[in-house]
């Protein structure tokens, strides 16, 4: 099956993407080391998010997560692929009115 390869729309481009440890803890640290901006996250989501448009691939939030969430694309874990659509559809959702960087989950 080349199911992996569809997932992602057919887009040739890779991103980094956060995965299931995010969920509940939402550090906020990836947000920080960011040098475009591209992680975001509103106050009622359960984990942020990294936009595939934007990322540029830099790997700098890898090693600030303190839960290991973040992985380039081609090396997420298995059970975990799931997470790369979630975070291209994140910002499908989104589009309209997207949502605005920064750490939501702290005030
Ligand atoms: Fe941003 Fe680089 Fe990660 S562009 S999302 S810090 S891979
Ligand atoms: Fe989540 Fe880790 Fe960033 S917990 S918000 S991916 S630093």
């Amino acid at each position: 099956m080349l199911a992996g390869r569809l997932e992602h729309g057919g887009e040739s481009k890779m991103a980094y993407v956060i995965a299931a440890p995010c969920i509940n803890v939402r550090d906020g640290a990836c947000i920080d080391v960011c040098p475009v901006g591209c992680i975001h996250g509103r106050q009622e989501d359960e984990q942020f998010y990294i936009d595939p448009e934007d990322c540029i691939e830099c790997g700098a939030c890898v090693p600030a997560c303190p839960v290991k969430a973040i992985f380039a694309e081609d090396a997420i874990p298995e059970k975990w692929k799931s997470f790369i659509g979630r975070n291209a559809g994140y910002f499908k959702k989104w589009a309209a009115e997207p949502p605005v960087a920064g750490r939501p989950g702290k005030t």
